[in-house]
């Protein structure tokens, strides 16, 4: 693989699939490296000081490996990081997973009333509600921390009637916001949609921010002329903990094989 030639992306740990999923239908020619913090997962409930030092690592070390176009697929990380906090460090373009899903939610709405269901880390550090009011200053936002839903999607209990009844509780005070836009703020919860488009009114519309990160991905790369022409991508995977558990349970977040995965605990541990 030439140096400089792949997508950089981090999460947590498993999560962050579901956008490299997206990035992966959206650009098959494209080679991506992933980081998956496994060893330190959940980011969820840490302090933002604490998830911005785990970020800057990953982010150095997926520099090593020659990324042309950094993604931080992690909500919370990404929130933790917001103002563009990584991308003053680095000299290549930095996708913050929460952009291109505040850009989104705030083309679709048509009150101003936005609902934004997230962890409990990314709901207090009021990163989704700055940038929706940024570009919207009349929106209302709504935040809903869900904490149980990162636990039962990775227990893939996607389709399970007490992750229903959970989805349900957390849905609830959308009764009273009388939003029409809902944003799915967590790399966990694009596996929960179908359950979720069951429980909220038609009229609501969901932003993924999965879908929309990995569409900004793709005009960032034509914006920097980086995109590859290659037809066989390679994908490497690395984590901070047990390579074969990420194997194993990356392959439902990713939607089809992981192979291989290495583990980084060394070079992490040595910066
Ligand atoms: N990846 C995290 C996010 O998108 C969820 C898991 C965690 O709490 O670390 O917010």
């Amino acid at each position: 693989m030439d140096n400089k030639d792949k997508i950089g992306m981090f999460d947590s740990g498993v999560g962050g699939l579901t956008v490299m999923r997206q990035v992966q239908k959206l650009l098959p020619n494209e080679s991506i490296i992933y980081f998956g913090d496994t060893a330190r997962v959940p980011y969820g409930e840490k302090s933002r000081d604490t998830i911005i030092s785990y970020s800057k690592e990953i982010a150095f070390f997926l520099l090593e490996q020659g990324i042309k176009v950094l993604v931080i697929a992690c909500n919370t990380a990404a929130s933790a990081c917001s103002g563009n906090r990584l991308q003053q460090i680095f000299n290549i373009p930095v996708i913050s997973v929460i952009d291109p899903a505040v850009q989104r939610a705030v083309e679709v709405t048509k009150s101003g009333r936005i609902a934004v269901l997230a962890t409990r880390g990314t709901v207090k550090s009021g990163a989704y509600q700055q940038e929706i009011t940024k570009r919207l200053p009349q929106a209302t936002v709504f935040p809903i921390a869900c904490p149980l839903l990162v636990p039962l999607v990775e227990e893939r209990m996607v389709d399970h009637p007490a992750t229903r009844l959970i989805v349900k509780e957390y849905l609830k005070p959308l009764r009273d916001y009388n939003v029409d836009t809902l944003l799915l703020g967590c790399t966990h919860y694009p596996l929960l949609s179908e359950m979720i488009q069951a429980e909220i009114d038609d009229q609501i519309t969901i932003v993924d921010s999965a879908t929309t990160c990995a569409i900004e991905v793709q005009k960032q790369l034509l914006i920097h002329q980086l995109n590859t022409e290659k037809t066989k991508p390679d994908y490497h995977f690395y984590v901070s903990d047990d390579p074969e558990n990420f194997r194993l349970n990356g392959q439902f977040f990713l939607g089809h094989p992981i192979h291989k995965v290495h583990s980084s605990i060394e070079q992490l541990i040595s910066r």
